[in-house]
């Protein structure tokens, strides 16, 4: 769907997968699942976009469990983690576990929306506000009405408008772009960042007295490397139902899970998912994981050497383990070679493998231990 605005086109997509849309902005309705999910529900939650948060990790059962009981309440809540860790779907969850579940779902993502649209399109316009306003527009506010308003990419909103959505949120009423009349909002609103909360408000991205308003709750999403065996569950789980949806039933070799666990999964789940779709695309009956390396690493950079691809936030121990795991492959799985680039012994190296429980089909796959 699209419209005129202002003598341009902009665009509003409705679906259900914000991933699939171009556009800024999704509506859309979402089930709840009772709890935790596994096997087939799992495989089904995946399919069917059921705001399901699928890992069984203590983080994130604690996660889980901590949206479920803020989804209740009216406040707000502000999810952070890195790109790709769940933060849309936790915002999904949210709405779908609240009383406001039959209300509109609305995911605006305020990176996407020109600069001097944002106030039009979060707020609404009337007719003749300006060259172009051809009829009365309702704004993301408005349509997001009895439910709920993510607002993902919270510190890409421009810093003037911020100051106006704040006096929204505490006075519950706005007024359209051109217009006088004040309209009353019953709007839950969620909001979204991967950048680091005190570091935008210390570089003036997002006002302060905002930041407050926004994150009665925070959330943090955790990064994919650092819930263990819920790597294993989301690949077994995406597998499932690309397996469902083919009519096949194609399963992972012996060293993929390994492989998978020892990734550092930069891009978090969203990697993991493109990952086993990959994958399962290239691979007959025996899917072989595809673990492409991050856009950093594919460069000539460096004087032409391979490097690694850290994210800010990775402990010293995963750092290690990244830079063990890729100077192995580097070294065609020849252990000695990797010990002696890395500085270290063959030992140190055996027993760092062993520790990060990668079965033993990798460490074969050495051949000269
Ligand atoms: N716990 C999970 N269970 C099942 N699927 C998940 C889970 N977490 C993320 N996904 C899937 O991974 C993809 C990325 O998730 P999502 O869009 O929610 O991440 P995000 O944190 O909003 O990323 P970004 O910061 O880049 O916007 C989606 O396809 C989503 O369905
Ligand atoms: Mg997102």
């Amino acid at each position: 769907m699209s419209q005129e605005f202002g003598g341009e086109v902009t665009f509003l997509e409705f679906a259900t997968d914000p991933a699939k849309t171009a556009g800024p902005a999704t509506i859309a309705t979402f089930a709840a699942s009772p709890g935790p999910i596994r096997g087939r529900g799992a495989r089904r939650a995946v399919k069917d976009d059921t705001a399901a948060l699928l890992g069984e990790s203590p983080e994130m059962v604690d996660v889980s469990a901590h949206l479920r009981r803020i989804a209740v309440s009216q406040s707000t809540v502000m999810l952070v983690g890195e790109s790709g860790t769940g933060k849309e779907l936790a915002a999904q969850l949210l709405h779908a576990c609240s009383a406001r579940s039959h209300g509109p779902f609305v995911s605006v993502n305020c990176g996407a929306i020109p600069a001097n649209l944002v106030e039009a399109e979060l707020f609404g316009y009337e007719r003749g506000a300006f060259t172009g306003a051809v009829r009365q527009h309702q704004g993301y506010f408005e349509r997001a009405e009895g439910g709920t308003l993510f607002l993902d990419e919270i510190t890409e909103m421009p810093i003037e408008l911020q100051a106006k959505l704040l006096r929204v949120l505490e006075t519950g009423r706005l007024v359209r772009v051109g217009g006088t009349e004040e309209i009353a909002t019953d709007v839950r609103i969620v909001t979204a960042t991967n950048r680091a909360c005190d570091a935008a408000v210390r570089d003036r991205r997002l006002r302060e007295d905002l930041y407050y308003r926004l994150a009665v709750f925070v959330v943090k999403l955790p990064p994919l490397r650092q819930r263990g065996d819920d790597i294993e569950l989301l690949a077994e789980a995406f597998l499932a139902a690309l397996n469902d949806d083919n009519g096949t039933s194609k399963c992972f070799d012996q060293s993929a899970l390994a492989e998978a666990r020892a990734h550092t999964w930069p891009g978090n789940v969203r990697e993991l998912k493109n990952c086993v779709e990959r994958s399962y695309v290239l691979s007959d009956d025996l899917v072989k994981l595809d673990i492409q390396p991050g856009p950093e690493t594919s460069g000539d950079d460096l004087e032409g050497r391979e490097c690694v691809r850290l994210p800010i936030g990775v402990t010293m121990a995963d750092a290690e383990r990244e830079l063990l795991l890729a100077t192995l492959r580097h070294c065609g799985g020849n252990k000695r070679r990797t010990a002696d680039m890395l500085g270290v012994s063959l030992k140190t190296v055996y027993n760092k493998l062993v520790g990060y429980g990668i079965a033993t089909p990798l460490l074969r796959a050495a051949g000269d231990a």
